[in-house]
């Protein structure tokens, strides 16, 4: 290991093909893999790291990995630590933006036998949903709780004020547009909850009315054609809490939140948009102005007819699982004297499947 330390006491790792990495004293001490500063067995830190000595210096560092520090502390680095701790984030996914030239041939999809027998067919799954925010699984058992099956390979279920596998059909007074024939125009599921279901895990028990296809537009890439073509227009959707609000006998539910959310590095992470559950409050007249403009403007990428927009048929057996946070997704509206549609739909968090992902990795 080329290890030096320079005038600030920070330390240089020397890097083939490419620049040095300078280390912050800090950075380095509060991960270090010590039992006096993280415990072996879980890895959570033993030491408040908000109280280590902001002026810590590196004092040396010898080839075979030995760091010693200005207050005395020294440990030995094993091989490849170094190397892993300066790779940034190796596991996290990446997202392939898609549009309505996707074929239905080219959609992330598997047998839920394979995923069954084999963990790595899972987990090639779990990559691909994570790429395109969307797969398809076959051969679900077309009963009931069917998908429980596949959900059950991920984690335990989501279960709200509706319960947790609940029916996607037509029923006579119903509480939500969803229970009816009526189509449904791309949205993201309940973003009046907090925090949102993050997969959604809808499974085909019949479809043979008329209509009833399946849309999908990928929220991402709506929200990247937009931040390039409109930057205002994003920033406004970026930027303007709305009130997403759910009401009946048993439960009022209300969330706070922009239609696009980015993390602190200005990456987009989450796309909010439900047009039977949205209300924006009453802000200055300007404000208003710039809003409804915003919105317009990421509807007409998001609306059935864009070249964004997937249309498929979902099959009785298949399982169509969606990130919430991501995708919209809606249907053609249905004729009932023609046939039945019957879906069952449960949610996940996101942590449960991600967490899922992250451990077949290293499986
Ligand atoms: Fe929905």
């Amino acid at each position: 290991m080329d290890l030096t330390i320079t005038d600030r006491g920070l330390l240089q790792v020397a890097q083939r093909g490419g620049p040095p990495v300078l280390l912050h004293p800090v950075w380095l001490r509060e991960r270090l893999p010590d039992a006096a500063v993280l415990d072996p067995r879980t890895g959570q830190r033993l030491q408040e790291a908000a109280e280590t000595p902001r002026d810590l210096r590196v004092v040396s560092a010898e080839p075979d990995g030995t760091i010693a520090f200005s207050d005395g502390f020294a440990t030995r680095l094993p091989s490849d630590w170094l190397t892993n701790a300066i790779a940034t984030c190796p596991a996290a996914g990446h997202h392939v933006h898609w549009d309505a030239t996707l074929d239905r041939g080219r959609f992330p999809a598997a047998d839920l036998a394979d995923l069954r027998a084999d963990p790595a067919a899972l987990s090639a799954l779990l990559e691909e949903l994570d790429a395109y925010g969307f797969a398809v699984v076959r051969g679900v058992p077309i009963e009931m709780d069917g998908g429980l099956a596949l959900a059950g390979l991920m984690g335990p279920i989501r279960i709200t004020n509706w319960g947790g596998m609940a029916d996607v059909k037509a029923i006579p007074n119903a509480y939500d547009l969803t229970m009816t024939p009526r189509h449904l125009e791309p949205h993201s599921d309940n973003p009046y909850r907090d925090p949102v279901p993050g997969y959604i895990l809808l499974h085909c028990l019949e479809n043979d009315a008329d209509g009833g296809d399946s849309t999908l537009v990928d929220g991402f890439h709506a929200a990247a054609i937009l931040r390039r073509d409109d930057p205002a227009g994003f920033a406004t959707l970026a930027s303007t809490d709305v009130t997403f609000r759910y009401r009946d006998d048993t439960a009022f539910l209300e969330h706070h939140a922009p239609l696009i959310a980015r993390n602190a590095a200005g990456d987009v992470v989450q796309i909010r948009y439900s047009n039977r559950t949205e209300m924006i409050g009453r802000l200055p007249i300007d404000r208003l102005d710039a809003y409804y403009a915003a919105r317009a403007a990421f509807w007409q990428l998001i609306a059935p007819a864009s070249p964004l927009t997937l249309r498929f048929r979902l099959q009785p057996g298949e399982l169509l699982m969606m990130d919430n946070y991501r995708l919209l997704h809606g249907r053609t509206g249905y004729t009932l004297a023609t046939g039945s549609r019957h879906m069952r739909q449960c949610y996940m968090d996101r942590d449960t499947v991600q967490s899922r992902r992250r451990l077949l990795q290293v499986a």
